[in-house]
């Protein structure tokens, strides 16, 4: 079974990490700042699709324990770099792709890591996934995080469909954020906070219109 993202998708994904400087220390997120300052007591955040692992590694250097994932294999690559320069021991990187049966799996293993809560975290990362992959995620979630877990996203909305990009065209998909909820809900959590709008990834010329979620798994599937 392919690990990795499929064809297309995964090759602009490795040309694009392959093609950066993968020691570079860049700053993290926005949305890793806000999920950092909510994270409670949750010591583990779980990260997928962590790209260059620039908010795990901020996560790491915040004194959190990280297992990041992303179906890029040189995006992985990259991040084991960053990891070994940045001298981060308490943070483990792994390729999996969301979609495939290796991903839950992955998921379990990662949450076995802390016995307290936990928080899981994606972002830019369902409007880089098909519907259906979407619905996986969210099943997988909801298998691998205990209850009172937080799951924390943030994601391009249908709002921002024809808003200016920095990076070159590539499969996105605009998401509609009531249709998130409903797949959250369904897959048994429960939305603790929401938010839309500009101002929240703005990165250069891209004020991208972006939703965030954060929520909770219930005891109940
Ligand atoms: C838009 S980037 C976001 C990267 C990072 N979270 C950030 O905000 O800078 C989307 C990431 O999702 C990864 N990805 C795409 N499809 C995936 C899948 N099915 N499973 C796991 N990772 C995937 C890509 O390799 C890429 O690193």
């Amino acid at each position: 079974m392919l690990q990795t993202i499929s064809n297309d998708k995964n090759e602009y994904w490795n040309h694009f990490y392959a093609s950066r400087d993968a020691l570079k220390l860049s700053a993290p997120s926005q949305f890793a700042a806000f999920a950092a300052q909510e994270a409670g007591d949750a010591h583990l955040i779980i990260e997928v699709g962590c790209g260059t692992g620039r908010d795990s590694l901020f996560f790491a250097r915040h004194g959190f324990d990280v297992f990041a994932i992303d179906g890029s294999e040189a995006a992985i690559a990259g991040c084991e770099q960053s990891r070994v320069a940045q001298g981060l021991e308490r943070i483990s990187f792994a390729c999996c792709a969301v979609g495939t049966d290796a991903f839950g799996q992955t998921l379990i293993e990662a949450r076995g890591r802390s016995g307290g809560p936990a928080l899981a975290y994606a972002r830019f990362f369902l409007h880089a996934i098909s519907d259906e992959d979407e619905l996986c995620f969210f099943r997988d979630m909801a298998a691998a995080l205990r209850p009172g877990d937080r799951l924390a996203v943030e994601y391009r909305t249908i709002r921002d469909a024809n808003g200016a990009k920095v990076t070159q065209p590539h499969f996105r998909r605009f998401v509609e954020p009531a249709q998130v909820v409903a797949n959250a809900v369904r897959s048994g959590f429960v939305e603790e906070y929401g938010v839309e709008g500009y101002g929240y990834a703005k990165y250069l010329n891209d004020d991208a219109y972006v939703a965030r979620a954060v929520f909770r798994k219930t005891a109940t599937p």
